[in-house]
């Protein structure tokens, strides 16, 4: 998941160049590149301000407190529940893994935090059926990624993001998995034509550094004081500093260009392997986050792939998901899709059912 692939050179000239400066600063103080970090994702984002931590879910704990902050100054103490969606994930640690739709992740860690609730992803009645006097906030993937790769319909969006402006309520992306490029716009929201106002990401930012950040506007920010939340290594000047060189490289139109055309080729390449497949359902996703839903358990199909080289992880259902770094080119992906096709020949169609 990270965007530049493996051991990326440039990425190790600027942890060099930072590790032999400073690499570790209290949050008591400014710390440069975190400042320039903030400042390039105020500048290309819907956001305001950002706040800075070590992971995607630390991210998702700093939005659902920043949310509940933001509901009781603004709507009594009453008002703390996140509406979220089925099938979603949001992260391992106790709020995070709360908001996530996935039941079966819960078994042996009940009870979860109070305060969640689940509608159908997709289905803008669902989630208007469960707003109450009690809710704060809508939280959503805009493409569901450990769901097994679901973008959200237009019209679900737009509609998330009318029914929160008119009852009031925070609309929270996660694009842990989906943003900074992933999709083909800097930001997955972009493709919508709504914005947030809290967003959650990390995954890609810092070449594999641990960092993550929450996104938000004033309206959210003005309730967030010193000491309500913070972090000892998170936002540390080596990861932001690498993230300020990744996400520069990113906002490229030439590289945003070239993940929606590498996407396209992509997507249109699993078309023709499915034409051939009786096990491969279907093909979906967005940009560089494409899944295939197979018609059999992807266990021996993914063995098989990574006894080839090729690296691939089931996502919900009996899906796979392909997430190669957004400089990957056609020569690299025809090499995966042939270990691919090996792959899926030695196992869902050894009965010959490729052909
Ligand atoms: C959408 C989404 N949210 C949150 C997380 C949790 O991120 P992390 O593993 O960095 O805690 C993930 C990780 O897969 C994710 O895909």
């Amino acid at each position: 998941m990270t965007a530049f692939g493996h051991a990326d050179d440039q990425s190790q000239r600027v942890l060099s160049e930072q590790a032999s400066r400073l690499w570790h600063c209290s949050n008591l103080y400014h710390i440069e590149p975190q400042v320039k970090l903030a400042q390039l994702l105020v500048d290309n984002t819907f956001a305001d301000k950002a706040f800075f931590c070590n992971s995607g879910a630390e991210a998702v704990e700093a939005a659902i407190k920043f949310a509940r902050k933001w509901a009781r100054a603004e709507k009594g103490a009453q008002t703390f529940e996140i509406i979220s969606m089925k099938q979603s994930f949001h992260g391992r640690t106790y709020g995070a893994l709360s908001a996530t739709g996935q039941p079966s992740l819960f078994e042996g860690f009940q009870p979860m935090l109070p305060g969640f609730s689940f509608a159908d992803f997709n289905d803008l009645d669902a989630v208007k059926k469960l707003v109450s006097d009690k809710t704060c906030a809508v939280l959503v993937e805009p493409v569901q990624g450990e769901g097994g790769v679901f973008p959200a319909q237009r019209s679900f969006m737009t509609g998330l993001r009318r029914l929160c402006d008119d009852m009031n309520l925070l609309l929270i992306f996660d694009e842990i998995q989906c943003g900074f490029g992933r999709t083909g716009t800097f930001c997955a929201y972009e493709d919508y034509g709504v914005t947030p106002d809290l967003m959650t990401s990390a995954k890609p930012i810092a070449a594999g550094l641990p960092l993550g950040a929450v996104l938000m506007t004033d309206a959210v920010a003005q309730y967030i004081k010193p000491g309500d939340h913070g972090t000892t290594f998170g936002g540390g000047p080596l990861a932001t500093a690498v993230a300020y060189d990744v996400l520069t490289r990113i906002l490229e139109p030439q590289l945003l260009q070239h993940v929606r055309d590498m996407g396209d080729y992509f997507f249109q390449q699993l078309q023709a392997l499915k034409k051939k497949s009786t096990v491969i359902k279907e093909i979906r996703g967005k940009g560089l986050m494409l899944g295939i839903e197979l018609d059999i358990d992807p266990k021996a199909l993914i063995d098989a792939c990574a006894e080839k080289g090729l690296l691939i992880c089931k996502t919900g259902g009996q899906a796979v998901r392909f997430l190669p770094p957004l400089n990957v080119d056609k020569k690299q992906i025809d090499k995966g899709l042939q270990k691919l096709q090996a792959a899926l020949d030695e196992t869902g169609d050894e009965n010959g059912t490729t052909r």
